[in-house]
């Protein structure tokens, strides 16, 4: 049986010996690379050495990345599909191109990890006319001189051998690529000579891709231009790797996995083989990702962490896992990545994470079953299923009121025989998503959701309310910015203020404060909103619907919130600072203490 740390060691050890540079891994979450949420490759943290736009450490690197790739979340569940893994990557930066990369993962398979060439079949780019790519017939050639048999050649065209980083729209490197495959045996269906077919999914599973000839450049609108310099990108997933050299089953049958499962089923009342392995692999990678300093929220990496943690969280429900097992489970898969050679460099302690996980699912245990409940009502009614489709406002209602990650609805709706439309679906969180987003120019800046940096935020509106109410109606939110510890607020007022007039305001909130006054929140029309004299920033970038926050008569504002229930939530509110921000912007820091 191979482990984790004898496929590391013969992979580094391998490129090594042939002169590439052993380099560290990089952080989940991307560094200056807002087009991306996390690293989906090895590559992903370098795409400006490949373009020429910055120097590689060395012409030839390797490493072990570790990814977090979501877009397949649906199928995870299933053999081999996870939602974090770990990348073994080499690179040739404009040396070797691809007789070097062929070569040297032939000789790695074959001899580093002893797999028979018969066991071995490659795929090859057969070339795009649309997009005016030739085919790649050199690689065919290297494959057949380092003894690869042309039965075992398959030529693909652009959507399995192109490699890119994304879709149509995403900038960057790419290139033709070859994959490698690995024959698992007539268990898992017929050959490619007996059926024609070359079968991916089962019985030939991919285990190497052993270059993407890096000579491409793919520009925003999906235009492509050749690259001054010729490189090649390679990359392998150490789990199905793990799986595949062990002729295991499944991912989950290796020790990554293993014991986890074993916990779960020997803890819960029904063991449902797919819900187990989705706790397992949703446990593995929020503890990555907090580890990365993500906080769960319902926006960009934030969302894939809730969804993740949700998701896990209602899986555990079903296979009846008590919830006070929860901090146990997430303990032993820390221990477990540490036994099995693939500890993070820990951000946080495992007590903290544990915290920080159990966090959320306070949060969401609270509103689980009431959704749960929630649902089964709306599907008793007739009104909200048309063909075999549950309305798609009814899935948003469940996000939005109960927290329910789309993926959490579609299994409930499976389960009844329903569908939902994802499209739909998309479109009203898109378009939620654009009101929060226009909101958040004048909301401006929540660190996070914490229960400080939400009660910061409703005494933000309130400090805004004050200032108007001592220094004149025209005072308006120039700029916000809450982090749990305090609030900071910008504001159009061309002098130092009195210590009176400060007084005077942080005397109005705290009154606001003792008078436990309700905040309420309520969604209508941008036109409506404006007649109720609501103040924010009226642009035509608003979807239809803007929500609308209200204190008492104190406050009125468009704001996407979250904001506290009731004005007594905020304790004692005090300014600490008073100070000029910019020519004609003032700038006032304050707390609310206990
Ligand atoms: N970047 C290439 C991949 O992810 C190696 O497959």
């Amino acid at each position: 049986m191979y482990t984790v740390k004898q496929i590391k060691d013969t992979f580094l050890n391998y490129f090594e010996k042939n002169g590439h540079k052993i380099i560290d891994g990089a952080s989940i979450v991307p560094e200056n690379d807002p087009t991306l949420l996390f690293i989906n490759a090895g590559m992903a943290p370098m795409k400006k050495v490949f373009t020429g736009e910055e120097a590689p450490q060395a012409k030839r690197m390797c490493n072990i990345q570790n990814c977090i790739r979501t877009i397949d979340i649906d199928s995870i569940g299933d053999r081999h599909h996870l939602s974090s893994f770990y990348m073994l990557g080499s690179w040739s930066i404009g040396d070797y191109f691809k007789e070097g990369a062929i070569s040297y993962a032939f000789e790695l398979l074959t001899k580093g990890f002893s797999i028979p060439k018969e066991k071995l079949y490659v795929t090859v780019f057969s070339g795009d006319e649309k997009r005016k790519i030739p085919a790649d017939t050199e690689s065919i050639e290297f494959w057949k001189k380092v003894g690869i048999a042309d039965s075992h050649i398959i030529r693909c065209g652009f959507e399995d051998n192109f490699w890119r980083i994304g879709g149509d729209h995403d900038a960057g490197p790419c290139g033709p690529c070859t994959e490698m495959f690995y024959d698992t045996g007539a268990k898992h269906g017929a050959s490619l000579e007996e059926s024609g077919i070359f079968d991916d999914k089962n019985r030939y599973i991919e285990i190497w891709n052993a270059g993407v000839f890096m000579e491409y450049y793919q520009d925003e609108n999906g235009n492509y231009s050749k690259l001054n310099m010729k490189s090649v990108d390679t990359g392998s997933g150490l789990e199905r790797m793990l799986m595949t050299l062990n002729g295991l089953e499944s991912a989950y049958d290796t020790e990554i996995f293993l014991p986890i499962i074993e916990y779960l089923k020997n803890n819960c009342s029904s063991p449902i083989i797919e819900s187990l392995r989705i706790i397992a692999d949703h446990v593995r990678t929020s503890i990555l990702i907090l580890n990365a300093k993500v906080e769960p929220s319902n926006v960009k990496r934030g969302y894939v962490l809730r969804r993740l943690i949700r998701r896990a969280i209602r899986h555990m429900r079903t296979i009846g896992l008590s919830d006070d097992k929860i901090p146990e489970l997430l303990d032993l898969t820390m221990q477990n990545m540490k036994n099995i050679d693939l500890e993070p460099k820990w951000n946080f302690s495992k007590q903290e994470i544990i915290e920080k996980f159990m966090a959320e699912f306070a949060k969401f245990s609270k509103t689980l079953e009431q959704g749960l409940k929630a649902f089964n009502e709306y599907v008793k009614d007739e009104k909200n299923i048309v063909n075999n489709k549950l309305d798609s406002k009814i899935a948003f209602k469940l996000f939005d009121t109960y927290g329910f990650p789309l993926e959490i609805t579609k299994e409930l709706a499976k389960e009844k025989n329903l569908i939902v439309d994802e499209k739909e679906f998309n479109e009203l969180f898109e378009k939620h998503r654009e009101i929060s987003k226009t909101e958040g120019t004048f909301k401006s800046g929540l660190a996070d959701t914490s229960e400080e940096t939400i009660k910061l935020h409703t005494a933000t509106h309130l400090l805004q309310a004050g200032l108007r109410h001592v220094l004149g109606n025209y005072v308006s939110q120039k700029g916000s910015n809450i982090t749990p510890e305090r609030l900071r607020f910008d504001f159009n007022f061309e002098r130092k203020m009195t210590a009176d007039e400060l007084k005077a305001v942080e005397d109005f909130v705290n009154e606001a404060i003792s008078k436990e006054i309700p905040v309420i929140r309520e969604e209508m029309k941008l036109e409506d909103a404006k007649k109720t004299g609501a103040i924010g920033l009226f642009t035509d970038k608003y979807g239809d619907n803007v929500s609308v926050y209200t204190i008492g008569n104190i406050s009125k504002e468009l704001c996407s919130g979250p904001h506290v229930s009731n004005t007594k939530e905020l304790g004692h509110f005090k300014i600490l600072k008073e100070e000029s921000s910019s020519s004609g912007i003032r700038r006032i820091k304050a707390v609310v203490e206990k």
